[in-house]
């Protein structure tokens, strides 16, 4: 449609039909034919408001999607069709591994591939957008939606997120097999105090622009549609009705120009959070911050007509957001198209096809996080006598794909037995269980129960026992249950459950070549693992190819590539921690023998692994770091270069990574800070040459007087393969 008849469309429409523009509600409330079946009483919403409204979430599938649209329309004045929308965080059907596993790759091009694979899927069973990518800055472990992230640092998540974005929509959204992203959740969801989920944030002004901000503004500058409010307070005002974050930064500053979504309920909330005092200021606080749709809860709809009539709101203020959407609606090409990409026969085709589940499973190799190898116990031989256990509830489970995957079935996923036994290797394996989940019941998130059986714990050991004694290796496969992440889903201690511990000390006893696998979707305390295990990887949550990708790397097809996308702790009560931290006045030098500095007195200041770190199966020298110059200037960037070379005996690819370094500011400045990765893939006694460009802009901060810009003085680049590399040069900044 073009512009002119869009504004007379909306000049055309009621005031009630605009107003119901504004809406969103849960798919579960239409029936498969199009008819109002659902629980409406849970939500409290008359059949005539369920008809009014714009958009919908949570549902998907083409012929679904085609009668919900035609029921929709055919209530609809003007015949204006629905926005569809749904969270594919990691996948539709084809899952591939959750956000914090796609970080570890640290291949942007991966993550905009598996987006558009997403893509391409999703908009096949008639999905117009998709809750992704979320690019909220997580630095503590126990917040539960770290899994959704793609970690730590916030250059990667910037890459990581506009290639998402990239990823999703393409050239434009309106091409075929494409769908708009939303970027969430604005702002600082991540920051939430203890990591508890929906807890307050309170960042400082630099502190919220200097590193939180930037992720969401690479989304933004990408031509993300739509931004998602976070549930959460910053610095006192709920996101949702903060009229400075969302207009004078987000819509002035960032240059936004799409749909303002809350979230889920979020415009409600404000009652709870005691700055509305009834559901109707809550609406007119959100609008007057500028949110578009309200999400799952009804302040506009209900209260709008009344609060225009007094004049506590404008029309103005209800145009605008209806612009805003009605755009939205045309960029997809819904007025001439409303099903879009819908088609049970692309469905069909495209659906967890070869090409699909093939780029799943390097995704997942890539993802994986090898952490320790003593004596080469990696890769295994898979030849002929060569005898290896899988032990432990994650050697056969089909739970791998995280907690954000609704259309996929589980019975399609391949879970370490099935990708073992399909893997055409002559070792002989065997498969046990070793203990349940938990030692204990356990009410999982989605509301089911896991119930401990008491009667089962010791055939279920004995069993692994005697497969540990009788195997040369074990591969002990643990960790957390997926619904132990994501949303509503923080944790107060990081360990695997006591249960698989309790089972890999005894496993230990009878044989000690472990190599243990980590399923888990945050960082976990690791250190009594690692001191039981020759190998330890973190697996994460890798999705449908999740066996046949272990196979993969355990027998040396591949190696595991991927570096972790966060620091991973000793201890919880490290939390949060991540790599770029500020210097103190009492700096510590990471032993226990100091006193009076920055830290504890029971534990090292250092990460037991940390951000960057993994290995892969051969290993990687650095020549020192060596600049085309000694001044940096903003006319003149210096290039940085090292010479890698692979001194192992088979070909690898290693991660590079840069780091620059501040040494003196009018605000005190990070240890270091991650400007730039690439991977390099080298045969054995290879070398290459790897250059970065190190430029004034990767040195601007808010400094002292606010102002955000670089500052003359000494700087330090680093390049080498993890956050901690000591392989550095110094320069000036002029
Ligand atoms: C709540 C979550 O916070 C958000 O990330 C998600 O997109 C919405 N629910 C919709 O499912």
């Amino acid at each position: 449609m073009k512009e002119t008849e869009l504004k007379k469309l909306l000049s055309e429409m009621t005031l009630e039909e605009k107003i119901g523009q504004l809406l969103q509600v849960a798919g579960t409330l239409y029936g498969e034919n199009g008819l109002v079946t659902g629980d409406l009483d849970y939500f409290k919403i008359t059949g005539e408001e369920l008809d009014r409204a714009g958009s919908v979430l949570s549902i998907s599938g083409a012929a679904k999607l085609k009668k919900i649209q035609d029921y929709c329309m055919g209530k609809q004045p003007h015949r204006i069709p629905q926005i569809f929308m749904l969270d594919i965080i990691n996948g539709y059907e084809t899952i591939y591994p959750v956000p914090l596993g796609q970080g570890a790759t640290f291949e942007p091009e991966m993550a905009e591939k598996l987006a558009e694979m997403a893509a391409k899927e999703g908009s096949a069973a008639g999905v117009h957008v998709t809750f992704s990518p979320m690019v909220d800055l997580v630095r503590d472990a126990r917040w539960g939606r770290v899994m959704e992230s793609t970690g730590e640092d916030p250059y990667l998540n910037g890459e990581m997120g506009a290639a998402m974005v990239r990823g999703y929509q393409g050239q434009s959204v309106l091409d075929k097999g494409r769908m708009a992203a939303c970027v969430k959740h604005f702002a600082g969801y991540g920051g939430a105090e203890a990591g508890r989920d929906y807890d307050t944030v309170e960042l400082s002004e630099r502190t919220l622009r200097d590193d939180y901000l930037p992720a969401y503004k690479r989304a933004i500058d990408e031509g993300v549609k739509l931004v998602m409010t976070s549930f959460n307070t910053l610095n006192r005002v709920p996101s949702t009705a903060n009229s400075w974050l969302m207009k004078d930064v987000l819509r002035e500053e960032m240059g936004f120009e799409g749909v303002l979504i809350s979230d889920y309920g979020a415009v409600k909330e404000l009652v709870n959070h005691g700055i509305a005092k009834d559901e109707a200021q809550a609406g007119e606080l959100a609008i007057k911050a500028g949110v578009d749709i309200e999400m799952m809860s009804l302040s506009y709809i209900r209260h709008m007509e009344e609060q225009l009539k007094q004049g506590v709101i404008t029309m103005e203020m209800i145009d605008a957001s209806v612009w805003n959407v009605l755009c939205l609606k045309n960029d997809l090409g819904l007025f001439e198209n409303p099903y879009k990409d819908a088609s049970e026969e692309d469905e069909k085709e495209l659906l967890l096809c070869p090409e699909h589940r093939a780029l799943a499973r390097e995704a997942a190799v890539k993802s994986f996080c090898l952490l320790k190898n003593e004596e080469n116990i990696l890769p295994f031989e898979g030849q002929e006598g060569e005898k290896i256990a899988f032990i432990g509830p994650f050697a056969t489970s089909h739970e791998v794909f995280g907690s954000w995957s609704f259309p996929s079935d589980p019975a399609k996923m391949v879970s370490i037995k099935e990708g073992m036994e399909g893997s055409n290797k002559n070792a002989s394996m065997t498969f046990a269980k070793g203990c349940q989940m938990f030692g204990h019941d356990f009410k999982l998130k989605d509301g089911r129960w896991f119930r401990y059986d008491a009667s089962l714990k010791e055939p279920l050991l004995e069993e692994a026992l005697r497969a540990a004694k009788d195997a040369d290796k074990v591969v002990l496969c643990i960790g957390e249950h997926q619904q132990m992440t994501g949303e509503a889903a923080s944790r107060t201690r990081l360990q695997i459950p006591e249960e698989q511990m309790e089972l890999l000390r005894k496993v230990w006893e009878v044989n000690q070549n472990i190599v243990t696998i980590v399923f888990a979707g945050r960082p976990l305390e690791l250190m009594e693992v690692s001191g039981w295990s020759k190998a330890v990887m973190m697996a994460w949550f890798p999705g449908c190819e999740t066996g046949n990708a272990i196979a993969d790397v355990l027998f040396g097809a591949k190696e595991p590539g991927g570096r972790l996308p966060m620091s991973f702790p000793y201890v919880v009560a490290q939390e949060p921690c991540y790599y770029n931290r500020f210097r103190s006045g009492r700096p510590n030098n990471g032993t226990l023998e100091q006193g009076f500095v920055m830290g504890y007195i029971d534990q090292i200041d250092k990460m037991l692994y940390p951000f960057g770190f993994g290995l892969g199966y051969t290993t990687f020298a650095y020549s020192p770091v060596s600049l085309s110059a000694q001044e940096l200037t903003g006319e003149q960037p210096i290039i940085a270069k090292v010479t890698v070379t692979n001194t192992g005996h088979r070909e690898g690819t290693e991660t590079v990574q840069m780091y620059i370094c501040d040494l003196f500011g009018s605000v005190v400045r990070p240890n270091r800070q991650l400007k730039g990765f690439t991977k390099v893939t080298l045969q054995p006694g290879e070398s290459k040459e790897v250059s970065f460009t190190v430029t004034e802009e990767m040195f601007r901060f808010l400094n002292i007087r606010m102002d955000y810009v670089s500052e003359p003085g000494d700087c330090k680049v680093f390049i080498g393969p993890d956050s901690t590399t000591g392989n550095g040069a110094d320069f000036v900044l002029k």
